[in-house]
């Protein structure tokens, strides 16, 4: 597994990282909490030394099982704290003091140590932003008595779904370590300004929703049913889902030696940039584990095929309500 500075910390982490909202069970038509289990041990197995959750992935399931897993290991742990008024995405209109008012980031995060079952969290991130809460000083204040009194390492954002530019002013700022992106081969709108600034100012990149939900993982046909309790009824409902899957055909012709496989094509994409700390796929089964894990340790993409994959950028946002 090779592994990449995470932007200005020293820490250096595993180039695949651990996506951890399905084992949450929330919005993913459940899963299995042994072979969760299992699958993070597989990942310290494969090197993987850095875990992404959320506590809303299942009100703090997420973070239990990492816990279990990772206790007294040598990894790093990224949570998120949900806004308060429970709206995503961070909107402009919003007052910072709805979605993250001092006091709800020290109770959240004393909430997700908790769950985790650790001393400090390595990375702690807001789950949406929008740059105008930048103007605000109490989330500041509420972050750096944080990191003060030991609780956190480093701080971060995620940024809204197919919104790179929302938290460019933020990057600039220098208040942030890390920013969480939408970023795969359908996706590849933080290439054009979030990346470069990032660079610029060392800020680590990670890399989420490198399959598109599944999207990219090669394994969706147009006959593909999700259960009721799984979100994805709703990413790929009406025609999205004939749509991706004619997508996906057409990437086809990338399979070969650089890539035998779909997913190993999206995540050696994604690897391609060299913006990204860590892709973090989502990751319920062992097998998965040991196959994205293996990605790294492959030859990576020729620039020209990079360059190729430029031309397969779809704009769309199936996590709004509409038929797209
Ligand atoms: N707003 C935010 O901050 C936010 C939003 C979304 C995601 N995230 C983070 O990003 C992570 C990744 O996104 P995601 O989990 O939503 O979606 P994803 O990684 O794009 O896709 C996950 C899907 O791909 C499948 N998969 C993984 N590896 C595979 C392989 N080698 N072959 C075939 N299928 C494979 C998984 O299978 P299984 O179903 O068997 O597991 C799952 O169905 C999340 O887990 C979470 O940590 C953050």
């Amino acid at each position: 597994m090779r592994s990449r500075k995470f932007g200005r910390t020293s820490w250096q982490v595993s180039e695949i990282g651990y996506g951890g909202w399905g084992i949450g069970k929330a919005w993913w038509g459940g899963a299995d909490d042994a072979q969760s289990l299992r699958s993070l041990e597989k990942a310290l197995e494969v090197g993987i030394n850095f875990f992404d959750t959320a506590y809303v992935y299942g009100d703090g399931h997420s973070e239990i099982l990492m816990g279990k897993v990772l206790k007294g290991k040598d990894v790093y742990i990224a949570t998120k704290i949900p806004p308060k008024n429970h709206v995503w995405p961070g909107l402009p209109e919003t007052p910072l003091k709805e979605a993250f008012p001092a006091d709800w980031i020290r109770s959240c995060t004393e909430r997700s140590l908790k769950k985790l079952g650790r001393e400090i969290i390595d990375l702690t991130q807001f789950h949406c932003w929008t740059d105008a809460w930048l103007k605000d000083d109490d989330w500041k204040t509420a972050v750096e008595r944080l990191k003060k009194e030991g609780k956190i390492k480093a701080f971060g954002v995620s940024i809204n779904d197919h919104d790179p530019d929302s938290a460019l002013e933020l990057v600039q700022s220098g208040l942030v370590d890390s920013v969480q992106v939408i970023f795969n081969i359908f996706d590849q709108s933080p290439i054009e300004r979030l990346f470069p600034l990032c660079q610029k100012h060392s800020v680590g990149v990670i890399a989420r929703v490198p399959l598109d939900e599944g999207g990219l993982s090669g394994s969706l046909t147009k006959a593909t049913r999700f259960d009721d309790a799984d979100f994805r009824k709703n990413y790929f409902k009406g025609n999205r889902l004939n749509e991706t899957v004619e997508r996906v055909e057409k990437l086809k012709i990338f399979l070969g030696p650089e890539a035998s496989t779909i997913p190993a094509l999206a995540l050696k994409f994604i690897l391609g940039h060299e913006a990204v700390s860590v892709a973090i796929p989502g990751m319920r089964n062992p097998k998965n584990v040991v196959l994205n894990a293996g990605v790294s340790d492959s030859t990576p993409l020729k620039n020209e095929t990079i360059m190729a994959l430029r031309a397969h950028a779809w704009k769309r946002n199936f996590y709004g309500g509409g038929i797209d």
